[in-house]
Parts: C-alpha cells; sequence; structure tokens
C-alpha cells in the first residue's frame, strides 16, 4: 500500500502527539498525585446543622495531620457562615464546605481554591496561605436572586 509522504509525516506526528499527551496525563496523575475530587464525602443536606463538622462552622486548629487547619464553611441561599475569617500567615488549611439549599461555588479570589458546592456533598481542597492580606470568597455558580450578594472574606494576617 502506498502512503503519501505526507500523509505519514502527518500520521507519525499525530501518534506522537497522543504519546505526548498521555504521558503528560500518566505523570500528573499518578507522579504528582492530581486526582478529580472523589465525591466520597457526603452529608444529608437537610441535617447539616447538626451534623459534625458543620455544626460549628469556622476555623479550627488540628494535630497529627498534613495540614495545620480545618475551615469548616456552610453554604446557603445568600451567605457563608462564617462571614469572615482570620488565618494566620503560613499555615496549611483543609477548606471544606456544603450546601444546605441548592448549588453554590466558592472562590477564594487571588488563590487556586476554587470549588462547586453541591448539596449531599462535602466539597474539600488544601491550600496554604502565604501571603497576608484580605481575600474575598465569592459565589462563582448562579444560585438565585441574592447570587451576586453572597461573599464573604478571608483575612491572612501575621
Ligand atoms: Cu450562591 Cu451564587
Amino acid at each position: 500500500m502506498h502512503i503519501h509522504k505526507f500523509e505519514k509525516v502527518w500520521l507519525i506526528f499525530g501518534i506522537a502527539m497522543l504519546i505526548v499527551f498521555l504521558s503528560v496525563l500518566g505523570v500528573s496523575a499518578f507522579y504528582l498525585g492530581n486526582q478529580p475530587p472523589s465525591c466520597l464525602n457526603t452529608i444529608d443536606p437537610a441535617k447539616v446543622d447538626t451534623t459534625a463538622p458543620f455544626d460549628k462552622p469556622g476555623l479550627k486548629k488540628v494535630e497529627g495531620k498534613e495540614w495545620d487547619y480545618e475551615l469548616v464553611i456552610v453554604a446557603s441561599m445568600f451567605n457563608y457562615n462564617p462571614g469572615a475569617v482570620e488565618i494566620p500567615k503560613g499555615s496549611k488549611v483543609k477548606v471544606m464546605v456544603t450546601t444546605k439549599d441548592v448549588i453554590h461555588g466558592f472562590e477564594i479570589a487571588g488563590t487556586n481554591v476554587n470549588m462547586m458546592v453541591e448539596p449531599g456533598f462535602i466539597s474539600e481542597y488544601v491550600a496554604s496561605f502565604n501571603k497576608t492580606g484580605e481575600f474575598t470568597i465569592v459565589c462563582n455558580e448562579y444560585c438565585g436572586m441574592g447570587h451576586h450578594m453572597m461573599t464573604s472574606k478571608i483575612e491572612v494576617v501575621e
């Protein structure tokens, strides 16, 4: 079978790219540990207020874990509880968020924390806060009339 020269070049290029992209994906997943959220942590959205740790939202110091603090936040129409949080500079924080009603967003502007918060699930992300200053938390999933007013803030202090 005769294959045109350009056709051959294109085939080799295509196969090479496939190998490159699969390698990037493999290294990212198995060597760097980038995995999609498990969605394994579930919660009854009707009982958020009485389910630990969401019965006491806020920042908690923890011992013997990979992170220094756990930040527990409850989202609901149209606010976050707590409305403001102070985090000591340089701490590693596991952010845990759930919602009592509809889907909300949870983005800490200026950081790489950006999660979708779904009823029945706990969204988690571990982040380090190494820069002092005020960071606004915004809802970036349209959730109703008050969506644009749904904010909270994190203050990273010395
Ligand atoms: Cu909550 Cu938009």
